[in-house]
């Protein structure tokens, strides 16, 4: 059966505006898959993604469950080879959709360009002085400062109940339409778990923050993000309950400093000042030349500086006031109640949406999802030593490149051969798990298989050639056909592109590297790091295709300043061997 994709070259422009400017360098090598901490072997993730993104295929990653649930934690654009930056591009697909599903569609256009933007401080500063011009205030009240009198209370609630409410109306309906979406990309699944179950394990995640706790690159972002989001929890809750005040007890604002509303408020702002400025620092910090700086949109920029914003101007308003500067105080709060107004109206619009569309992601994902991923990986077990044929011993000449279980661990934390593949423990992480290195291929068409003699398990791609038999002479794998290592399972001729299945992250079968053709293929990549904890990056793989292959390109050092090293050379016979000789 045939499928035709039309793609959707506006999407793929815009996902390039974005942050997703690199995704035509993937070439589904798979690593981004393996060290992500939402994939699992059954679905793997962002590799398929990548794909979609090349083909446009807009509503197919629009509908993706897993595109909202992924943290941007940037540990797969750490590792990728080829600098494809799937975190970004994850993330670019957010912003887009956070268009694409708003209500109305054509209103939230106005969010993703920067010449809009007086217009949207516009829109609330006219609002506020036409309201003011109805009530006649339309200059700076005298004697002590009292906001409410620039500002009377029936007067902001008018404009600001509505305000709200329209936000999260228009918010709920964005998060409608994007539930459809995903709903119908699960179509004829059944969920093992109730919508509630599944609201009430999200909510605990939400407000302990777990998912952010499992990101390494963006580890920093958990202390940013958290304070943030319980200083506007509290900034909410303490306008709530200077409302409440006024219609139950009849208490007008300025409250003391020591009212325990008062010191909800100043907590919460306080919170809510630090996490936006981590954040910020986070966005402007330069980070070491071998990872990419992280990119900030407009996009990105709007709705974080809009928050600060908001922060400040709040914090200046009781500053202000406290100083009898009334000239100051009464512009600053009518700045302030701009912003706040910004802040909440568009909320469906900017990237505060990420609150429904997250929310609603990690809900369905709960409810629908047969495995989690796995944060703490057990080693991989150990397995028994198998007998080895004599047949088998002919074929494979060099030691190194024994099929059968030749431990050759390069991760400090472990390793291991298989009994079954070969070439032992594959220092690179196309064959090792997470924690510990792991298991080698067991495919007969992946590296150092039985019937292909195998690389030695110095190749950082499993190399070995399906026919062959001679251990390769260069150490990055190759067979005595064809010169163009391919990474394990590339096909003889223009290697097929992998199954999407990811890596066993434990121990297990390393994921399908890209298909490497033997004829015009391209050399695989600079293996990335090897075991996740602790481990060095294995060489760069040698070697490219003899006929028409690309030349390979330079090793791009890994996240954690570990430059890849040149591979070892073959380890010397052993003394007994040499004796024999
Ligand atoms: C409903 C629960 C929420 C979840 C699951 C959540 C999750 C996240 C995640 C994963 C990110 C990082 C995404 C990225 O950088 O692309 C993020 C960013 C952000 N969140 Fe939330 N968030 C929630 C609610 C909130 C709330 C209530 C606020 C406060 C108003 C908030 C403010 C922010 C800000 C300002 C950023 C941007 C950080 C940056 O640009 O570096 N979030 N959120
Ligand atoms: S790690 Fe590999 S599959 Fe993932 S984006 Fe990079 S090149 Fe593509
Ligand atoms: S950014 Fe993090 S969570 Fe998202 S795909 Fe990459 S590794 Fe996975």
């Amino acid at each position: 059966m045939s499928t035709t994709v039309a793609p959707d070259l506006e999407f793929i422009r815009s996902l390039k505006t974005f942050g997703g400017e690199n995704l035509k360098s993937c070439y589904q090598c798979a690593t981004c898959s393996v060290v992500c901490p939402i994939s699992t072997d059954d679905r793997p993730f962002p590799r398929p993604e990548m794909i979609h993104a090349q083909w446009g295929m807009k509503d197919k990653l629009l509908s993706d469950p897993l595109v909202w649930v992924c943290h941007n934690c940037r540990d797969c654009s750490s590792y990728c080879p080829r600098g494809a930056k799937p975190g970004e591009l994850l993330a670019a697909v957010r912003d887009y959709s956070i268009t694409h599903f708003a209500w109305p569609r054509g209103f939230a256009r106005l969010f993703n360009d920067a010449k809009y933007l007086p217009l949207l401080f516009a829109i609330p500063v006219i609002v506020l002085f036409v309201s003011l011009g109805i009530e006649g205030h339309l200059h700076i009240p005298e004697g002590k400062i009292v906001y409410s009198k620039l500002f009377p209370i029936h007067l902001v609630e008018y404009l600001y109940i509505p305000v709200t409410f329209f936000g999260f109306i228009a918010g709920l309906m964005g998060m409608r339409r994007y539930w459809t979406a995903i709903s119908a990309h699960r179509a004829g699944e059944t969920p093992h778990r109730t919508m509630v179950e599944a609201a009430i394990l999200t909510g605990k995640e939400i407000l302990s923050h777990t998912q952010f706790r499992k990101c390494s690159v963006e580890g920093k972002r958990y202390f940013g993000h958290l304070p943030m989001f319980y200083g506007f929890l509290g900034a909410f809750a303490t306008t709530t309950m200077v409302t409440l005040y006024y219609y139950l007890f009849g208490r007008l604002t300025p409250l003391p400093l020591y009212d325990p509303v008062k010191i909800l408020g100043n907590v919460s702002a306080v919170l809510l000042l630090y996490g936006c400025f981590r954040l910020i620092a986070r966005r402007k910090e330069e980070e070491p030349e071998e990872r990419n700086n992280l990119p900030s949109s407009y996009f990105d920029w709007l709705f974080l500086g809009l928050l600060t914003a908001v922060a400040v101007t709040g914090t200046l308003t009781e500053l202000t006031r406290l100083s009898g500067a009334a000239g100051i105080a009464y512009p600053t709060y009518f700045i302030h109640l701009s912003l706040i107004f910004m802040l909440l109206g568009y909320m469906p619009y900017s990237k505060f949406a990420h609150l429904f569309y997250r929310t609603a992601a990690m809900v369905h994902e709960k409810m629908y999802a047969q495995e989690e991923a796995a944060v703490v990986l057990p080693a991989p077990p150990e397995l028994p030593p198998v007998e080895v044929e004599e047949e088998e011993e002919e074929e494979v000449a060099a030691p190194a490149a024994a099929g059968v279980g030749a431990p050759a661990a390069t991760s400090p934390l472990g390793g291991g051969g298989s009994p079954l593949g070969g070439g032992g423990a594959p220092p690179s992480m196309f064959g090792g798990s997470k924690i510990g290195g792991g298991a080698p291929p067991t495919s007969s068409l992946g590296g150092g298989s039985k019937i292909g003699g195998g690389a030695p398990p110095t190749s950082p791609l499993g190399g070995g050639g399906g026919i062959g038999g001679t251990p390769p002479p260069a150490p990055g794998g190759g067979s005595k056909i064809g010169g163009s290592p391919p990474p394990a399972g590339g096909s003889t001729i223009g290697g097929s592109p992998p199954p999407p299945a990811g890596g066993s992250k434990i121990g297990g079968s390393p994921p399908p590297p890209p298909g490497g053709s033997k004829i015009g293929g391209s050399p695989p990549p600079p293996a990335p790091g090897g075991s996740k904890i602790g481990g060095t990056p294995p060489p760069p793989a040698p070697g490219g295709s003899k006929i028409g292959g690309t030349p390979p390109a330079p090793p791009r050092p890994m996240f954690g300043g570990v430059t890849p090293k040149p591979p070892a050379p073959p380890a010397p016979p052993a003394e007994e061997e040499a004796k024999e000789e």
